[in-house]
């Protein structure tokens, strides 16, 4: 009924109780969950809890952050790890201005090397943005051009998630045949008379590429906002999307799910 499009699982935060915390998310209906790593390290612990468990699968990439770390060998390691079978992405891959974590020139170098390897691959990729949507879309745009047919014919090119911008924006990345992926920010102060960015862009934005993901465990939808984020709470994020679409959750889940099996290329 749902898919949880990104949730980091291999964190320590569940290392005492994943095998409860799989199950309350099948008990909410979510039948796979997609498992980003952020380095080389925890995509090789992606992978390995994606042969663990049959519902999850595994990207591998350096997140913005670690960029710094990824050093030539590390992303041949990467384009190697990414030919294993339940594999769906690069990623999670991008700029993040906000902390620099990683200095922003390196970001970009291990960003465009990594969209290099997703295209090698003809797999899509998982993109991380913040603070940085300029550089991002100008990156984005020229892999498209060196590469417009790296994706079977009408295949998604990747995701954006925790969608960072505005409607345009939204509309002008699904122009590009990229989804966005809603998380459980939309939750938060969507009262009528004080939506926030993210219910504005689920309002104006169609179904056909819209994923959702709780980014477990961070970013936790209300009412448990403030304690550790899990895949069952996805299905807080799908509730409220159908009120702001006036639809029911299961239109929300079936929409969201087909949108993620396209893009991910899920059985
Ligand atoms: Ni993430």
């Amino acid at each position: 009924m749902f898919i949880d499009s990104h949730a980091h699982l291999f964190f320590k935060d569940f290392a005492a109780d994943l095998p409860d915390v799989i199950k309350r998310a099948q008990d909410a209906g979510v039948e796979a969950i997609v498992c980003p790593g952020t380095d080389l390290e925890t995509s090789r612990k992606a992978i390995a809890l994606a042969e663990e468990y049959e519902m999850v699968y595994a990207c591998v990439g350096f997140h913005p952050h670690d960029a710094s770390k990824g050093d030539a060998p590390s992303l041949k390691a990467i384009e190697r790890l990414s030919e294993h079978p339940k594999v769906v992405a690069i990623g999670e891959i991008g700029l993040d201005y906000h902390y620099n974590l990683s200095p922003p020139e390196r970001q970009k170098e291990v960003f465009g090397e990594q969209i290099r390897i997703a295209q090698r691959r003809s797999l899509p990729i998982v993109i991380h943005s913040r603070e940085a949507e300029g550089d991002t879309m100008r990156i984005v745009e020229e892999a498209l051009a060196a590469s417009p047919g790296w994706r079977p014919a009408g295949a998604p090119r990747g995701v954006f998630h925790c969608f960072p911008g505005d409607a345009a924006l939204a509309n002008r990345v699904i122009g590009w045949n990229f989804c966005i992926s809603i998380p459980g920010p939309v939750t938060f102060g969507s009262k009528p008379g004080r939506l926030n960015q993210m219910a504005e862009v689920v309002k104006k934005t169609s179904f056909d590429h819209m994923l959702i993901e709780t980014d477990s465990p961070y970013l936790t939808p209300a009412p448990h906002r403030g304690k550790r984020n899990e895949p069952a709470y996805v299905r807080l994020i799908a509730g409220v999307i159908a009120g702001l679409k006036g639809c029911t959750i299961e239109e929300v889940g079936a929409s969201t799910t087909s949108a993620a099996r396209a893009l991910f290329g899920l059985p």
